[in-house]
């Protein structure tokens, strides 16, 4: 079976925990695109949800799938987030943000009952950090918050990280995210020790949010080709 076939068993996997009457944070990329849509057939069936994006672009495959939508700040509680991941390891840390929609992504997860993770398996690592590191950052000074960056990736173990501004597309201009900002990509190779790597990053000023998701996932659902395989 294909990634994407993949991607689509743990998706349709996750439907299983939504349930009538749930506030449903809705995540970003190609994975949760089709949970979003899986969930709008379910809704045109009958089932009363409302969902919160975590991305524009969700929000817009939200509303053409039929899903009302609100906002963090108008509801009480979010029961569930279902969002996908560039990379987990085996204690279930993740790397998020290879579509550049960390920032939201992280706030609606943290404000969640309960964060579910859904992947094909080739997004199941043993060590984080083949996927280059997203790491938001304010446009004022990012060269210096670079630096930085790449210094406080240093101080956690990580040899020489490659710290390189993201474009969009071809045209040379800087990505945007959703809040107006730059994003770095860090090309760690691997990160031995995730904790320490966040919270040196935590520490710089200008970074805005890092794609390392610690203490947030509470079920990874991963696509394989005999079915869905759900860790818990
Ligand atoms: C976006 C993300 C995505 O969840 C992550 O990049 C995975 O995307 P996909 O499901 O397309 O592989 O973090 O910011």
């Amino acid at each position: 079976m294909s990634a994407a076939g993949q991607k689509r068993t743990a998706a349709i996997a996750a439907l299983d925990y939504v349930q009538d009457g749930m506030i449903v944070g809705l995540g970003s990329g190609s994975t949760s695109e089709v949970f979003v849509r899986e969930l709008g057939k379910r809704v045109a069936d009958g089932l009363s949800i409302i969902g919160i994006p975590t991305s524009e672009s969700t929000a817009e495959v939200a509303r053409e799938s039929g899903i009302t939508l609100s906002e963090v700040d108008k509801v009480d509680r979010i029961h569930v987030t279902v969002d996908g991941a560039d990379e987990v390891d085996g204690r279930f840390r993740l790397i998020k943000g290879g579509g550049g929609c960390h920032l939201r992504e992280k706030i609606i997860a943290n404000a969640s009952d309960l964060m579910v993770v859904i992947i094909d398996e080739s997004k199941l690592v043993a060590t984080l950090g083949q996927f280059p590191l997203p790491v938001e950052v304010d446009p004022f000074a990012f060269t210096v918050t670079a630096k930085k960056v790449f210094d406080a990736l240093q101080s956690a173990g990580i040899q020489r990280p490659e710290v390189q501004l993201r474009r969009a597309g071809d045209s040379g201009k800087p990505f945007i995210t959703d809040g107006g900002n730059y994003i770095l990509d860090c090309a760690c190779r691997a990160i031995p020790d995730p904790n320490a790597a966040a919270e040196a990053l935590n520490r710089i000023p200008g970074m805005v949010e890092h794609g390392l998701f610690i203490g947030l996932a509470r079920v990874v659902i991963v696509g394989e080709d005999s079915g869905a395989r759900i860790m818990e």
